[in-house]
This record gives C-alpha cells, structure tokens and sequence, in this order.
C-alpha cells in the first residue's frame, strides 16, 4: 500500500443530481483527490457553477443536462460521457427524493413518480455505466446512494424507503454479476446530511430542532456534504480495493443505536424516552 493509492489521477466520475446538496460534496471531493467530473443534473444554474469550481481545481468537468426520470436522457448523457472522455471509471447514483406522504393517501402516480426517480434510475445508470466501463477494460466503481430509510421501517416515506431497499440488494447482486470485470460496487445509507433543504428545516425549528437532533444522533450534529465525499473517495480509491457490495451506513451512530437515545437534559443512554 502506497499513500498515493488514495489519489484518482486521471480517472472520469459521472454523478448524477450533482448541482447540490450530497451530490455536489461527492463531486467536489472525487475532484479535489484527481478525477475528472460529469455532472447529470436538471439544475442548469447550479451544475455549471459545480462544473467551473471543479475547473479551479485543475480538473475536468462537464455539466450535462439531464432528467434522471428519463431513461433516455440518462442513456444519452452516458453516450455523452463517452464522446468527451471515452472511458468512465466512477459512477455515482445519486439523484433521488422523497415527498413525505401516509401510503394510504398516496396515489399509484406518486409511488410510480418515486420509483422512477430513486430506483429505476439507479438501474438505467448502471446498466449504461457498466457497459462503458467494460468497454474501457479497466475496471470501475459504483456507488450507489442508498438511505438509513433503506435499512429500517419509515413511516410515511414508505415507498422512498422500498426504493432505498431495493437499491441496497441491487448493489449486493452487482457486485457479484460486476466483480469479474473488475468492478466493485457499493452503496452509501446517509442520515441528516445537512443539505440546503435540510439545515433550512433544522434552523426553522430553533432550540426544539437542536433538542430532537441531539436526542437522535448519538454524534449530536448534522453531517457534512464533505462527509459523504470522502467516502465516496475512499470506495472509489484503491485504498478499499477488497471491498464490495457492502452498504455503509454514514449516519454518525444513529443505525447503530437502533432505539438507544441520550436525553438531553440528563445526558443518560436509554431504550426509552418519556
Ligand atoms: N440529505 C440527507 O440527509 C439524505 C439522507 C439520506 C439519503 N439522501 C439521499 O441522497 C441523495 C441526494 O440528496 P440531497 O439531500 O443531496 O438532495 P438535494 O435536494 O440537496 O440535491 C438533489 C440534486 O438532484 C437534482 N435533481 C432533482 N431532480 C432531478 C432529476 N429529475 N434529474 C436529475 N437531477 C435531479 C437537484 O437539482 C439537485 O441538484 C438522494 O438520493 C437522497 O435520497 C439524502
């Protein structure tokens, strides 16, 4: 093992949903430790101001407009990688989304909507991205950006949370079906990030907000976007070149507490709160 087995030099990234929030920190990173980005995002505005900060860096980076909805356009946007860089070496399934919703008063259109947008997507990409990595011969990454929601029942997110299920399993059988090809794939289980849309919700909140936070993340923050990138970075890097199809829950304690919680008031761990 060398130090440099963390660096990426040269490698291409296709991230989807990149223009903001995890996306964004995923990007920035594989980029600030060597690789070349494409970004697949609606957001127009916000992807070429990600593509030009990755410039900064020395980098590569295209910004490609693309609807993840759209099988198509995923499709398309792959082809578009391979025109402008004729490899890809990472892909990061990162798009997706949740309305929260009671499933009994969630029409068939909405669950269809989040299907296509979390899961059928994550597939699309795949199978695009790993037919050019293939195609390339040297082998490959893919993260897949699954949810603590994936790994445990969610209220009123129920089939947001299937999806994330499903894409967890999809990641175990892609990295058999992947594996003699050189490639390995994972899957990322994030919690409270803290995103745009997220630290607005905690900050609407004041001090209820801080106190439910504390309450259910053993680490007692918010995570960082960064810190999402740099296991992205980890996965993608010779350094976990024996590692595949696991899900890594990067959530600061709270699927390991499974229940446990520290009052705020007393600071004690307890299995219930009243
Ligand atoms: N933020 C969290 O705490 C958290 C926790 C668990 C899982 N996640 C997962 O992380 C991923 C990213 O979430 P986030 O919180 O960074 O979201 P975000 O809303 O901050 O960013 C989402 C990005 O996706 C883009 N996007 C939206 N619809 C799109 C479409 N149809 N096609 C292409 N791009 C589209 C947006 O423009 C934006 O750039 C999602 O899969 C989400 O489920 C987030």
């Amino acid at each position: 093992m060398k130090s440099t087995d963390i660096c990426l030099n040269d490698q291409v990234a296709f991230i989807t949903g990149a223009a903001n929030g995890i996306g964004e920190g995923i990007a920035t990173s594989l980029a600030r430790f060597g690789a070349h980005i494409a970004i697949a995002d609606i957001d127009r505005e916000n992807g070429e101001r990600v593509a030009t900060a990755i410039r900064e860096l020395g980098r590569e980076a295209l910004f490609i407009e693309t609807d993840v909805n759209d099988t198509d356009q995923i499709s398309l946007a792959i082809d578009a990688v391979a025109t402008r860089f004729g490899r890809l070496d990472i892909l990061v399934n990162n798009a997706g989304g949740v309305r929260k919703q009671p499933f009994l008063d969630q029409s068939e259109r909405s669950w269809r909507k989040h299907i296509d947008f979390n899961f059928i997507s994550t597939l699309c990409a795949t199978q695009a991205g790993a037919k050019l990595m293939i195609d390339g011969k040297r082998g490959g990454t893919i993260i897949n950006i699954a949810s603590s929601e994936g790994l445990r029942a969610a209220p009123e997110f129920a089939v947001y949370a299937a999806c994330k299920a499903a894409i967890i399993n999809f990641t175990r059988t892609m990295a058999l079906e992947l594996s003699g090809h050189g490639i390995r794939v994972h899957a990322l289980a994030p919690d409270m990030i803290a995103t745009k849309g997220l630290q607005a919700f905690f900050d609407a909140q004041g001090e209820a907000g801080r106190i439910a936070r504390d309450h259910y993340i053993p680490m007692q923050r918010l995570g960082s976007v960064e810190e999402i990138g740099s296991v992205a970075v980890f996965l993608a890097s010779k350094m976990s070149s024996y590692l595949t199809g696991l899900t890594i829950p990067v959530d600061a304690g709270v699927h390991a507490s499974s229940g446990w919680s520290r009052s705020v008031r007393t600071g004690e761990w307890n299995l219930h709160h009243w």
